[in-house]
Parts: C-alpha cells; structure tokens; sequence
C-alpha cells in the first residue's frame, strides 16, 4: 500500500487524510520533496513531542546529508553566509548566545508601543473593509498587519516598508515551481536587510535591529549574524502569522456560534486563537533537523544527516491526542505544539497572540454583519510545505 500523495491542491485544502493514513500504517514516512530532497516526516503527537526535544536532532544545516544540501530545500548555504548564521540553525551554546539577543526585544515596555500601533492600524484597516461593504481579509489585514509589526520591532522605515512587503510575500506564497522566484527575492531582501542593518548603524533607534548592532560593537555577536537574525524575524515572524489571523478569520465565519461568543468575552477569543493554531498550525512542518548520532522514534532508525521534519498540523490533528481532531472545538485541555517544544521553542509566540487576537477582536467588533462571500471550499491554500495559510478570504457586510 503506497502513501496518498503529500503535496497538491488536495492536499493543501484538506491534509487530514493524508496524516491519518500516514499515522496509522507510516508514523515516520521517508517523503520525496519536489526539489530532490529526502526527510522523515513525523506525524505522531507522541513522536513529535519526543523529536523536538531530542538532543541528538540538531539545527545545524552543515550535518544536513549531500542530497538535501544539494537541493537548496534550505537557503544554499555556502551562497548565503549573511542570512543563515541565526537561532534557527545553531545548537548548544551558540544557539543560546543567539537566542538571548533578541529577548529584549520582546519585553513589555518594547511590545507596549508595537501593540498600540497595531490596534490602531488595525481600526483602520477594517474601516476601509466597512466603507466599501466587501472586502478580503487575507490581503487587506492578515498581510499588513503582521508586516507592520514586524517592521516596528525592527525598526524599518516608513520608506523601506513596501518593498519588504513585496518580496516577503514571494516567499510567504507564491507558487515557485523551480525556486527561482524565492531566490530572486531572497536576494532582493538580503539588500534590504543590510541597507537595514547600515542605516541603523548611523542612526539607532530603540529596536531589535540597533540592538543587535550594539551587540555586534561589543563583541557578541558577529555581522553576519546581526543580518541573519533580522532576516529570520522578518520571514518567520511575519508569514505565520497571516496564515493564523486568515485562518481564525474564517474559522469564525464558519462557525458564527463561536463568533458571538468571542466578540463580548476575552477569554473565549483566547480559545478561538489556540483552537486555530492547533487546527491550522501556520508552521504546518516545524524547521529542519539533522541527527548527529543514529536516532530511533516511532520505531524507525534514522542515520546522521538524514533530514527530518516534525508535522506539528499533524500532531496537532493526532486523534490519539485530541478528541475530534478535524473539528473546531473551544476549550480543549490539551496542549497543542503549533509553537513547538524544547530549545527551539517559538520566541514570539506571545506577540503572535497578541496580533491574533488584536485582528480578530477588532474584525468582530467593528464589523458585526460579516459573511463569507464565497463557497469555503473554493478557496486556496498556500502550497508550501512549510507554513499553511489562505490566499484570499473575500467577505461582504450584511445589511
Ligand atoms: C502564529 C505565528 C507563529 C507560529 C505558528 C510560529 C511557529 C514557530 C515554531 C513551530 C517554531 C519552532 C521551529 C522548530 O523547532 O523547528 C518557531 C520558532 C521561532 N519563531 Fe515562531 N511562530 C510564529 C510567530 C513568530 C513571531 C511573530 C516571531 C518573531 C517576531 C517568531 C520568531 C521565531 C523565532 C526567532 C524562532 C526560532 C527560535 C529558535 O530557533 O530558538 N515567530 N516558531
């Protein structure tokens, strides 16, 4: 019996099948990527939990095996020195050292400030939806929402800000068949990040890119890995988190019960966040893992440097785990891994909360009449490997 197929707009609209087949007759399964790349795909919750926090699965590209190496599955390393040297890719105490410097800039006396911006741009964003009567959630608030967050914390220019957009969106979800659209805009971003990074070190400011340079000018962190880490927030920080406000989006325009309890109470717009994280984990495969000794997990063998992937949508949707896994349910107990577990555990997990239930929030209150305007199921998925999320979420406002 062969593995139903993994990648497609089937898949994407509805992966459920495939990970129940894969749970129940595969839980480690060897997946052949488009780009020549090999990995073990891990779909248990038992195993995800054990894998992310194995010591023996590392970080580090480098231990990755020639095949993978070869299919630039990752940034081409030896092309990118100034955009891989981050937290993501290091382990021990390297990984450590990186990781404590971009705490600060998740204190609450920086979010403060990254937090009220957000709320009003927000405001403004859906009254452009309200004076029109239709509009599309994904593109006029999933997108820039997040964008402005990101370039508030770290410190980007009014005047920089559209172009980041623009190639951060190639790589958040464009349909790149040969890779060649992501590496036109990862060069573009990887000038943009270091025109960043120049400006700041003539003019800081107070945010994470001027603290990452003060870093580097007291011998703690290195230049490339001051680019890096603004590269890595830039992308990671921005794409997840439009694919979980276009997802709770629509997940409260399907279920409009949910949505009238979560316009009047908090603590159930919480619910309707993790609900959405777990059903919809944004991050749908957790980042690379290379073993640097011979691992087992769900019974399988895997060698040094063969690559491995953690499906946290997967695990998330584990029904040994999660009663009703397909269903969206408010108030589950159990805890879900859409930010991972163990060293490598989301850094802006909080923030994406925040801007997740900022969204939402706003979207409910100041827009009461809203409805789909299309059939649910026509509409697309990204068809990244990596993250899930919408293409669009078109609404119109009821009478
Ligand atoms: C809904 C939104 C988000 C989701 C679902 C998400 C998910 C994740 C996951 C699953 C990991 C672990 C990856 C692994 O172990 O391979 C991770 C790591 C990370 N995330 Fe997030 N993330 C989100 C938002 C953010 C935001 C807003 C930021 C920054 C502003 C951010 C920054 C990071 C960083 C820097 C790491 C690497 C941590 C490390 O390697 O130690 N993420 N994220």
């Amino acid at each position: 019996m062969s593995a139903p197929p993994l990648f497609g707009p089937a898949f994407d609209a509805d992966p459920s099948p495939a990970y129940d087949w894969l749970r129940a007759h595969s839980p480690v399964h060897r997946v052949d990527f488009p780009g020549g790349a090999s990995a073990w795909l891990i779909t248990r919750y038992d195993d995800a939990v054990e894998a992310l926090r194995h010591p023996a699965l590392a970080k580090n590209p480098e231990l990755a095996d020639e095949r993978w190496r070869r299919s630039e599955m990752g940034l081409p390393l030896d092309h990118r020195p100034g955009l891989v040297a981050s937290v993501i890719n290091r382990d021990g105490a390297d990984h450590a050292r990186l990781r404590r410097a971009v705490t600060g800039a998740f204190t609450p006396r920086r979010i403060r400030p990254v937090r009220e911006h957000a709320e009003r741009l927000t405001v403004q964003l859906l009254d452009r939806i309200a004076e029109r009567g239709h509009g599309d959630l994904v593109v006029e608030l999933a997108y820039p929402l997040p964008m402005a967050v990101i370039c508030d914390l770290l410190g980007v220019p009014e005047s920089g800000r559209e172009e980041l957009h623009h190639w951060a969106l190639v790589i958040d979800s464009s349909d790149d068949t040969d890779g060649s659209l992501v590496r036109e805009a990862t060069d573009a971003l990887e000038v943009l990040v270091r025109a960043l990074v120049e400006g700041k070190r003539r003019n800081p400011g107070p945010d994470l890119v001027s603290d990452l340079i003060a870093q580097q000018e007291r011998g703690e962190l290195t230049a490339d890995e001051v680019t890096s880490t603004a590269f890595l927030i830039l992308i990671g920080g921005h794409e997840t988190t439009v694919g979980l406000i276009g997802s709770a989006a629509l997940a409260l325009l399907t279920h409009p019960e949910h949505a009238d309890r979560a316009r009047t109470d908090p603590g159930v717009l919480a619910e309707v966040i993790e609900e959405t994280l777990r059903l919809h984990s944004p991050l749908q495969n957790a980042t690379w893992r290379f073993p640097t000794a011979p691992v087992e997990i769900g019974g399988q063998r895997i060698e040094p440097g063969d690559p491995v992937l953690v499906s946290v949508l997967a695990a998330n949707r584990d029904p040994a785990r999660f009663d009703r896994p397909t269903e969206f349910v408010l108030g589950r107990r159990q805890r879900h891994v859409a930010f991972g577990l163990g060293p490598h555990i989301c850094i802006g997990a909080a923030l994406a909360r925040i801007e997740g239930e900022i969204a939402i929030g706003t979207m409910l209150r100041r827009l009461p009449g809203l409805e789909l305007a299309v059939d649910p199921d026509s509409l697309r998925w990204w068809p990244s490997p990596i993250t899930r999320g919408l293409y669009n979420l078109p609404v119109r406002i009821s009478p």
